[in-house]
């Protein structure tokens, strides 16, 4: 292998020379230009109809020339679809210095010739789809200072030759299938290198000990790989180096002490995933720009130091599932730049925070938006959330599984509004639980599972409309469920049972609507079932057992279409089955022994495909106990998958929400994995997360039909779909052989669960496994603003809609970039986002490539820009740099593209003119020969307004445009701010 690659290094060297002497001027240059050209496929026609022969190639679109000689010294192209392969033939513009293609749709490999530019100093070819191997001739180039391979395909071992390129400043092959060892030698001749990306391939072997030659570095990122041994210790001693991610690999061994740990410009450190062990280095206090400290699952052991309370910009410190000991320093309670803590799994012990005027620092973390220390030893009493509530911005309070004792105090109603979670269960809890919990407005899970609560259950709970998830099992509550609970009409999931629980269930709880699980096992309800519960369409859970539940079963259950599981065991339950049981398509379980049940078992029983599990046992019956499962034929159908497939598909969907939860509380770089064992799904929206079963999809969308295509893309396809409770859902399946359709999948999800806004599209539920992944997602009647500028169906938008349809979509970046703990970039904004429903009101869409912006940050750098070209900021699209400013530019196009009707990407956009300096060419006397002309029909043709409103509409429609040309500036510093837009608009 190293000896082919050496021939082939020479007998590149010599071809130059070859062709130099036959052809000694510019004429190789436009074969080689022209060559290039032939193999792409350039749908848009952006080459075609450039590089003509009438110019001289200097003036040719993406070309760019020496002065004196006019040679090609550029080639750049930018999130344009040429779609085709490199040609080779590249390899003899040998002038050329910057080859840059970035976003540009290319395939297959990348030709050993480039090895012959010699004179390259950028080879920046990031997201695209080339294979292959990573030719080892690239080591030829030897000024070559930027070399950006992210995001394709490239497959094979980072060729060891890569140790001659001593000009290299970036260095960056992220996301790829790269796998082998990084060369031990790799790094010794390259003095300047600064920035190290190889994350997210299948990297194997240790870090290489020549990095610590670096003496530039400033980003060393290798997450996401196969990485194992120890870290060289000098790492930890460069002195530039400002973010440190290793997380996910397999690496170990302990982080060095305190003199050899020097890092003075950190701003990350994140180690998480690994089997680091050891410390936790003092060191870390010499890190005064340390922001982000994420070590969590490793083994570290000893103490959490107290250092960290003096570093003055530490947002996030994540040292979770280690084993930790000692106690939570009080001098943290200092820190009032935190906005996340997480300890939990660990093995702390003592009382938060001891005694003492403590209580009165904690408070200070104002600022503080969750805080972890679930699953450790803990104990004392709860006057700690006396403290806690001072701190307003206080999202979640996890405290469960560690030894808490007394009462939950009253005042717990006072911590912040903003609380929508608090967790405490499986501690040692004692007393009643506090009426006013209901003052808590805003939660969404209240857990005090496992504790030794008694008394009743307050009926102020009623009060908690926003609540999602209620549990209170295995405690010692008494008295009756009260009726109140009808109020919880957005309550997902109840949890109430191994309590003392007396008296009927109340008939009101027929009115939570949106409730999925209800167990109330193991108390001692009586008197019959209401029949309001039988009423619950998307009831999947049902656990009454254990109970002295009375009388029959109701003649029609038809109703409970989404119920998957049914346990009435250990009543006295009496009467026949009813025959509607076996119209109960979904269910797998069903446990109705240890009742009174007499009568015939109905043969329809063998219709439920999906039974797996039935129980029937002591009782009154007689007659055939049906043959459970599926019938052999039922695979030949296509409506229905193996049970196996479905199984899997509603494991997955809960993982899911496990996973998901998890990705809540995680705000860094790299999410850390949590042990399996969460009691509750915690951080998730539950109302927006309703399980909707594969075989309910299936339904839906009349098996995945044509007829119900609402779109497709490389991500996939969307379907409109209709779901046993007749709401409607747009299902959007995403295409499994893309590899990216699925990281958009996770981003998506993840965005939307964060962010919840009138104006962004609600994501219902998501369904996924190895081979399916769906997002279930808000049906939007109205179509795309795209549709209704351009379909010629003779829809129109009157003035005003637009507006409301700006606003409305301003009002939801605002919220996305301002109203987070951590931002969230869209990346994406452009009319096939914006969706109409009924109303007309905008929902924004389609988040598979957005960002959040952690912490400080202003901007995130990407590997890759997969925005979509007319709409994407200029600096977004040459660095990818996504900033807030990055959506305004998008969202000023979209501005100027609503109110002319013309897209940015609009053929007659050459050149120098684009749809913005057309615009600002006639702003603003002129802009009635611009703006879409039924607007300004809008204006005249109403005979029914004074005639000054068409100057008013004038005058708003300056304003307006003024607007879109101040948020589509150049310069991302100039730009407006998403605040400052809203304001405007409003007043137009
Ligand atoms: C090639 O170079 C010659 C002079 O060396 C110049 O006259 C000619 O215009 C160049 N051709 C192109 C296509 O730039
Ligand atoms: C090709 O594009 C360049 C740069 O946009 C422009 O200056 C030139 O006039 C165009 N040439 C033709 C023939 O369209």
């Amino acid at each position: 292998m190293a000896i082919s690659c050496i021939r082939m290094a020479l007998f590149i060297l010599l071809t130059p020379c070859a062709a130099a002497l036959a052809t000694p001027s510019n004429t190789t240059d436009l074969a080689a230009l022209l060559a290039f050209k032939a193999q792409l496929k350039d749908p848009l026609g952006i080459v075609a109809g450039n590089w003509t022969a009438t110019t001289s190639f200097c003036s040719w679109i993406g070309v760019s020339c020496s002065h004196g000689r006019q040679r090609v010294t550029g080639l750049q192209f930018n999130h344009v679809p040429l779609e085709g392969s490199i040609a080779p033939q590249l390899g003899n513009l040998s002038f050329l210095s910057n080859l840059v293609l970035r976003n540009t749709s290319l395939v297959g490999p990348l030709p050993t010739e480039l090895g012959t530019l010699h004179r390259l100093r950028s080879l920046v070819l990031p997201n695209n789809s080339l294979s292959g191997t990573i030719p080892c001739t690239l080591a030829n180039l030897t000024r070559l200072e930027l070399l950006d391979l992210a995001s394709n395909n490239f497959i094979g071992a980072i060729p060891y030759e890569f140790q001659n390129l001593h000009s290299l400043q970036m260095f960056q092959l992220v996301d790829n299938d790269l796998s082998g060892e990084i060369p031990q030698d790799m790094f010794n001749n390259t003095p300047s290198l600064s920035i190290i990306h190889l994350g997210s391939n299948r990297l194997t072997g240790r870090i290489p000990r020549s990095i610590i030659t670096l003496s530039n570095l400033e980003k060393l990122v290798l997450q996401k790989n196969l990485l194992s041994g120890p870290m060289p210790p000098p790492i930890f001693n460069m002195s530039q180096l400002q973010a440190l991610a290793v997380g996910r690999n397999n690496l170990s061994g302990p982080i060095p002490g305190n003199e050899s740990f020097h890092l003075p410009m950190l701003q990350v450190l994140a180690l998480p995933e690994n089997q680091f062990n050891g410390p936790i280095p003092l060191g870390l206090s010499a890190c005064q720009n340390l922001e982000t400290l994420n070590l969590a699952v490793n083994n570290f052991t000893g103490t959490v130091p107290s250092l960290l309370a003096t570093l003055p910009n530490l947002t996030a410190i994540y040292l979770s599932t280690n084993d930790l000991t000692g106690k939570i320093p009080t001098e943290l309670s200092n820190q009032t730049t935190l906005l996340g803590l997480d300890v939990s799994e660990n093995n702390l012990e003592g009382e938060i925070p001891p005694e003492l005027g403590n209580l009165r620092n904690l408070g200070n973390m104002l600022n503080l938006s969750e805080i972890f220390i679930n699953y450790n030893q803990l104990s004392g009493k709860l006057h700690f959330l006396a403290a806690l509530s001072k701190c307003r911005r206080l999202n979640t309070i996890h405290i469960s599984g560690n030894k808490f004792t007394g009462r939950l105090p009253p005042y717990m109603g006072n911590l912040s509004t903003m609380l929508e979670i608090f967790a405490a269960g499986n501690d040692m809890i004692t007393g009643s639980i506090p009426s006013t919990v209901a003052n808590l407005s805003n939660l969404l899970i209240l857990s005090l599972r496992g504790n030794n609560l008694s008394g009743k259950i307050p009926t102020t709970i009623g009060a908690m409309d926003n609540l999602q998830g209620l549990y209170l099992s295995y405690n010692s509550l008494s008295g009756n469920i009260p009726e109140e609970i009808s109020g919880l009409t957005k309550l997902v999931e109840l949890y109430l049972g191994a309590n003392k629980l007396t008296d009927p269930i109340p008939s009101s709880s027929g009115n939570l609507s949106q409730l999925q699980f209800m167990a109330l096992s193991q108390n001692s309800l009586s008197s019959t079932i209401p029949t309001s519960l039988w009423h619950l369409q998307k009831l999947m859970v049902l656990d009454l057992s254990q109970n002295s539940l009375t009388g029959f079963l109701p003649a029609d259950v038809t109703k409970l279409t989404a119920i998957t599981a049914m346990d009435l065991s250990g009543n006295k339950l009496s009467g026949s089955i009813p025959d509607s049981l076996s119209k109960l398509l979904n269910i797998e379980k069903l446990d109705l022994s240890s009742n009174a049940l007499s009568g015939v078992i109905p043969k329809a029983l063998t219709n439920l495909t999906y039974l797996a599990n039935l129980n029937l046992s002591f009782n009154r019956l007689y007659g055939q106990i049906p043959e459970g499962g599926i019938a052999p034929c039922q695979n030949k159908t296509n409506h229905s998958r193996s049970k196996q497939q479905l199984l899997k598909v509603t494991l997955a969907a809960v993982m899911a929400i496990l996973i998901s939860a998890s990705c809540l509380c995680m705000l860094v770089i790299i999410t850390t994995r949590r042990k399996g064992n969460i009691p509750l799904p915690l951080g998730t929206n539950l109302l927006s997360y309703q399980l909707i079963s594969y075989h309910e999809l299936v339904r839906a969308t009349r098996n995945f039909s044509d007829d119900n295509l609402l779109g497709s893309g490389s991500f996939g396809k969307v379907f409109k779909g209709q779901l046993d409770d007749e709401s409607f859902i747009a299902v959007k399946v995403l295409n499994m052989q893309d590899e990216s359709a699925s990281k958009s999948f996770d981003t998506e999800c993840r965005a939307l669960q964060m962010a919840r806004h009138r104006n962004l599209v609600k994501i219902i539920s998501t369904c996924s496994n190895l081979d399916f992944k769906a997002l279930i997602l808000e049906y939007m009647p109205n179509g795309s603003l795209n549709d209704w500028l351009y379909s010629n169906d003779g829809r129109q938008l009157s003035f005003v809609q637009r507006v409301g349809i700006m606003l409305d979509v301003a009002m939801a970046i605002e919220y996305l970039h301002h109203q987070n703990i951590e931002a969230v970039l869209h990346c994406d904004l452009k009319p096939r986002n914006i969706l109409l429903d009924k109303d007309m009101i905008a929902h924004i869409s389609d988040f598979g490539i957005s960002k959040l912006l952690v912490g400080h940050d202003n901007s995130i750098m990407l590997t890759s820009t997969p925005g979509t070209v007319g709409y994407m900021a200029p600096e977004f699209g040459s660095t990818g740099k996504a900033s807030r400013a990055s959506d305004i530019y998008s969202y000023g196009i979209v501005l100027l593209e609503i109110f002319t009707r013309k897209r940015p990407t609009d053929p007659m956009f050459v050149g120098e003119l684009s749809l913005r300096r057309w615009v600002s060419q006639a702003f603003p006397h002129e802009l009635s020969n611009v703006v879409d002309s039924s607007i300004l029909q809008d204006g005249i043709e109403d005979a029914s307004r004074p005639p000054e409103n068409f100057s008013i509409l004038n005058i708003n429609l300056i304003s307006i445009i003024e607007l879109a040309l101040l948020c589509s500036i150049v310069v991302p510093e100039e730009r407006m701010t998403m605040n400052d837009v809203v304001v405007k608009l409003n007043k137009i």
